[in-house]
């Protein structure tokens, strides 16, 4: 026993097999209640129970295990729920509160209303989704719901106080627990639990049947162990299920067998596209499940398992590397290669979570991409008219350009569509996408403050427009262009200053005539794309971490490979060089479309300098590590003409000032920018990122020149556009570990 003080004084649990007596043990192991009764039909198992110190009392009766007990556990067959509840009801007192395990949760209502009428606010109906195809109080196993979920579905007028004790039982046990309605919790586990067991049942069967020796399974391999390891479970218990859970099922089926039929039509018509799309897409699925299971990020909340980098002063870094590839093309090679007639193929794509949320998505919308592997991505383009409806919301985790591009693209297509996103992508402003769409004729709706989610009604026929941007945003001008792409005559965009222009690049080198007119680009509707290959180099935002880094620490000399150097990108070296950094642009040449380079930096006293308002536009992602080089200069720098850094995936104007006074620098925050007085000495300490993977990165380059440890918490979403950051800073000499990754 822990000695935390019992939730309940009284457990009574009905029913002693593999979950009735594992949470009996479990209860009793954790001192949740100040004792255990159990009661059963059958004789041994109860004289078991109360031998293996399961429970601490054997009740002779139901009467004798409800009498005096405040919690009242059904722990029977869903089949014997009934006659179980009538034998309970004249015992149960008015204050007991009523709970069941049972695997399907309309019918265990049912049953209690058929019973006593209504359901009560003591009953919380419950199911654990735990358990072993093993059974019987003898496979009882007090650790079985440990790190496992346990769903309860209290009635609207279900009392807080009981669910919350309820709650803390299970939690007490180790569980996770979630609350939801009856109807959702049978949709949902007749679709993940019900219908995998009746196809591994009926398999078996089949296989088995056709072979009396059953020598069939001699052949039979790990893949087969594994699909059917469920058809080895309780019989009568399964049975009991399907026939409860009865309406839920038959759906799941129906759509189960709807989509068989047709993978058994195109293995027929030797249809190898939708083969291949189909299983890509599941493959995607179950990586993405496996990776949930196992608490890594991917298309996930990463919050859900917090990152945390750990720094010890570092002195000089060097090396030769190449860091992942550009994030805003890899997005947009997946984009224009899906929209494209034929095959793209893509090097270099960036495997972080952001952008594998896009290739997501467009596989969630019926395109075949191969791929990633090892940056090589084969994008099966389905044509500018080929998209299908996603069967729900596109989640598109943490990416900005993600939402604000595919709310361009999918403001035109025939179909419905809502896109969501993470904590900090639901706070991100969307009207500056939503509002010049809706001009052009779109119908978005949007949440309060024109934030996500997105839902676009489909079917609605767009104008071009121009459009004055109000501020420099490249995912604004792309939105509108790829918008632009499907409406009738021309749509232009005016930027205030220039911002990337990897979506006119690209357009182009898919065939699709993009016009610029000074500040102005525009496209005409109704074009087609032709697929062609992509090379995207490597992520100059990326890159700019180990400028810095470079830079700052004494004794550095470093050489990052195949660098885009698009011009529109460049600020943050513009920048660097003028305050005195030693940068040299290697063997310049033009790949697809694009410029790349390799960069070799040695460190330099770096000086303050007031950050030419031009240049905001083109290093607009590389500020918090630009802040880092200012803090470790001489003399003042001064940015301005800034807000933007406001609405990206943090306040990265905030965050920073914040992040450098915990570590002893004092900076001045202005409205649209920030003063930094440099070479005042960093200390060590502990800095929030705020989820923000570009802040994270930036703290731990100023290690390079701190005084104490720096511990960065929160740093999961380094993921979403440098995986591999932790290695790779390591292997230049950048003293870091990362606690809580994978
Ligand atoms: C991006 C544009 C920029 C940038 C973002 C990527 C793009 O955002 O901050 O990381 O790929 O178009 P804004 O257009 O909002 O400035």
């Amino acid at each position: 026993m822990s000695g935390q003080k019992p939730l309940f004084k009284r457990v009574a649990i009905i029913g002693l097999g593999l979950i009735g007596g594992s949470l009996a043990s479990a209860i009793r192991r954790h001192g949740l209640a100040g004792s255990v009764v159990g009661a059963d039909k059958r004789p041994d198992e109860l004289a078991l129970g109360e031998e293996l110190g399961i429970i601490d009392e054997a009740a002779a009766s139901i009467e004798e295990a409800v009498t005096g007990s405040d919690l009242v556990v059904l722990a029977v067959p869903v089949r014997a729920t009934r006659s179980v509840l009538e034998e309970i009801r004249p015992w149960l007192g008015a204050d007991t509160v009523l709970t069941d395990v049972g695997s399907t949760k309309s019918s265990f209502v049912s049953d209690v209303e058929a019973v006593f009428g209504a359901l009560s606010p003591k009953v919380i109906p419950g199911h654990p989704i735990a358990g072993s195809e093993k059974s019987g109080i003898r496979a009882a196993n007090p650790e079985l719901f440990a790190k496992h979920k346990v769903i309860l579905t209290p009635g609207d007028n279900a009392g807080e106080p009981d669910v919350a004790r309820l709650k803390a039982l299970w939690e007490g046990c180790g569980a996770t627990v979630l609350t939801m309605s009856v109807a959702y919790h049978d949709e949902v586990l007749a679709a993940t639990s019900h219908l995998p067991h009746l196809i591994a049942f009926s398999l078996v069967d089949t296989l088995a049947g056709e072979d009396e020796n059953m020598d069939i399974f001699r052949y039979a391999a790990g893949g087969f162990r594994d699909f059917t390891r469920i058809a080895a479970s309780d019989p009568v218990m399964w049975h009991d299920i399907f026939l409860s859970n009865r309406d839920a099922v038959l759906r799941v089926i129906d759509h189960f067998t709807h989509d068989l039929d047709q993978l058994r039509t195109a293995i027929a018509q030797q249809d190898s596209a939708t083969l291949l799309r189909v299983f890509s897409r599941a493959k995607a699925a179950r990586e993405h499940f496996s990776k949930m299971l196992s608490g890594q990020a991917y298309v996930t909340h990463n919050t859900e398992k917090p990152v945390t980098f750990r720094l010890q002063p570092g002195s000089a870094i060097s090396g030769d590397i190449r860091v992942p590839g550009d994030k805003s093309m890899s997005h947009r090679s997946i984009m224009l290669g899906a929209l494209a007639d034929g095959i793209t193929e893509v090097k270099g794509f960036l495997e972080g979570e952001d952008s594998l949320a896009t290739l997501q998505a467009f596989r969630d919308m019926g395109v075949t991409i191969e791929g990633p592997d090892d940056g090589f991505v084969r994008i099966h383009g389905v044509g500018i008219k080929g998209l299908q409806a996603p069967r729900g919301p596109l989640y598109l985790g943490n990416s900005g350009t993600a939402m604000r591009l595919f709310a361009g693209l999918l403001a035109a297509q025939p179909f419905d569509s809502e896109l969501t996103g993470d904590a900090s992508l639901s706070k991100r402003p969307m009207g500056r996408v939503a509002d010049p769409l809706r001009a052009m004729g779109a119908v978005i709706d949007t949440a309060e403050g024109g934030r996500p989610p997105l839902k676009i009604r489909g079917g609605q026929h767009l104008t071009g427009i121009h459009y004055e941007m109000p501020v420099a945003s490249a995912q604004v001008k792309s939105c509108l262009l790829l918008a632009g792409l499907y409406a009738d005559g021309s749509t232009s965009v005016t930027e205030p200053a220039p911002t990337r222009d990897h979506t006119e690049r690209m357009l182009a080198g898919f065939g699709y005539h993009v016009h610029r007119d000074g500040a102005t680009a525009s496209v005409s509707g109704g074009g087609t794309l032709t697929a062609t290959n992509i090379d995207v180099p490597a992520d100059i935002s990326s890159a700019a971490f180990f400028l810095v880094a470079a830079s700052i620490a004494p004794g550095s000399d470093l050489i990052l490979r195949h660098v885009g150097m698009n011009p529109t990108r460049v600020g943050v070296i513009n920048i660097l060089r003028q305050m005195g950094a030693n940068i040299e642009v290697l063997d310049e040449r033009e790949i697809g479309g694009e410029p790349v380079a390799d960069l070799r930096v040695r460190s330099a006293n770096l000086k303050g300098i007031d950050i030419p308002e031009d240049q905001v536009p083109l290093a607009i992602d590389e500020f918090p590590v630009l802040f880092i080089a200012a803090a470790c200069a001489s003399g003042r720098t001064v940015l301005r003409g800034a807000e933007e850094l406001r609405v990206k995936e943090s306040d990265r104007i905030q965050v920073m000032a914040d992040g450098l006074a915990a570590l002893g620098v004092e900076s001045e925050v202005t409205p649209d920018g920030i003063i930094i007085e440099g070479g005042q000495a960093i200390g060590g300490g502990t800095v929030s990122s705020h989820g923000d993977h570009r802040i994270a990165m930036s703290f731990a380059v100023a290690s390079l020149r701190a005084a104490g440890e720096i511990e960065v918490k929160d740093c999961a979403n380094v993921a979403t556009s440098f995986p591999g950051f932790v290695e790779l800073a390591r292997n230049t000499g950048i003293n870091i570990s990362a606690e809580g990754a994978e």
